[in-house]
């Protein structure tokens, strides 16, 4: 039976840092379901499918392959045979997925995708539902999660290093625009599955949450 490590927790609390490190550190693949969402959103937007429009979200969705392969340790989103993982983290993909992740029709498809994966092999999954719907019986489940102050700075510091324009306080109004989003959706809203352990990241170092997840995982062996 494959091990299965699900990571939830709010955007901007290092759930992909985290998770990748652990996946390499176990030698277990690393699945970035926001990443599948947002694929899902590039193929809606090159539809010219309205962000307001859930029944066209819903049909559209269907014509959406989604597959995900590995080079060299990282993962990589196929869209209808199209690599398209440089495509995903812009900001109108981000608002369609923000949107277009709320859709039920989008969900059953994608969940289905993360779940063969996770019966296949060994993997840390990152996401919003993973040890609630996704994975609810895999063997370590952490919420991760930090201040909305911390998270806002974190990225502030991101896009001050890329030389971009930005402001902390419509960074962290953001980040809790979306938190409130993410958990008021009526599907699959974000919240911390019950045996999940909560690891609040504000003031450790990656290593040290690196470290507590590895040290969650030896236990439940
Ligand atoms: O983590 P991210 O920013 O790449 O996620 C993109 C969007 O997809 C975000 O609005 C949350 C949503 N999402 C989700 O609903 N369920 C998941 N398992 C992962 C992401």
């Amino acid at each position: 039976m494959s091990v299965n490590i699900a990571i939830d927790g709010p955007a901007g609390a290092g759930k992909s840092t985290i998770a990748k490190k652990v996946a390499s550190k176990l030698s277990f693949i690393y699945v970035d379901t926001g990443a599948m969402y947002r694929a899902m959103a590039l193929h809606l937007l090159k539809q010219n499918v309205s962000l307001e429009d859930a029944k066209a979200i819903s049909q559209s969705c269907q014509s959406a392959h989604i597959s995900i392969v590995y080079d060299g340790g990282e993962q990589q989103v196929i869209l209808n045979g199209e690599n398209v993982t440089s495509m995903l983290r812009t900001e109108s993909v981000g608002n369609m997925a923000s949107v277009s992740s709320a859709n039920p029709d989008v969900r059953a498809k994608l969940v289905s995708l993360q779940q063969e994966l996770a019966a296949s092999a060994n993997v840390v999954m990152d996401g919003r539902d993973i040890g609630t719907v996704v994975l609810p019986k895999a063997q370590v489940k952490v919420y991760l999660t930090a201040s909305s102050h911390t998270r806002a700075l974190r990225r502030y510091k991101e896009l001050l290093e890329k030389k971009e324009e930005c402001e902390l306080e419509a960074i962290e109004a953001d980040i809790i625009d979306r938190d409130y989003r993410d958990m008021h959706r009526e599907i699959s809203p974000l919240r911390q599955a019950e045996d999940a352990v909560l690891v609040d990241s504000s003031d450790m170092t990656i290593e040290e949450v690196v470290n507590t997840i590895i040290t969650l995982y030896d236990k439940a062996r």
